[in-house]
């Protein structure tokens, strides 16, 4: 640990998002990572994170519903794999981003 949240592991940058217990199976929740807002899911035991902002408009998917690996958007209802962010129903076109997870010692850690 180099300093309070964050943690270096070779050369990538993790940060302490949630404790393994707030993220139960089938939910999510929106954490901030520095500027950028990030769904955390957890889906058959494993911890997703990808952009919490829809690429089709201004949307919170945090809002949205979660159905085994389909993120749905609250406002048009597109759907996003949350395993690597691509587009499974429009009418959103463009893919969220992914973050590395790391789930260790009952923490969760995203990359960013
Ligand atoms: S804002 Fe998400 S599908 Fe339109």
């Amino acid at each position: 640990m180099n300093q309070a949240g964050s943690l270096q592991l070779e050369d990538s940058k993790y940060t302490f998002v949630a404790p393994s217990d707030s993220v139960k199976e089938g939910e999510m929740i929106e954490v901030s990572i520095g500027k950028e807002t990030v769904v955390v899911a957890r889906v058959h035991g494993s911890v997703h994170a990808v952009d919490g902002i829809c690429t089709h408009a201004y949307s919170e998917l945090v809002d949205g519903e979660l159905e085994d690996h389909c993120l749905y958007c609250p406002l048009h209802f597109a759907c996003f794999d949350i395993r690597n962010g691509s587009v499974v129903e429009g009418p959103a076109d463009e893919p969220l981003s992914v973050y590395s997870v790391m789930e260790q010692d009952g923490s969760i850690w995203v990359k960013g």
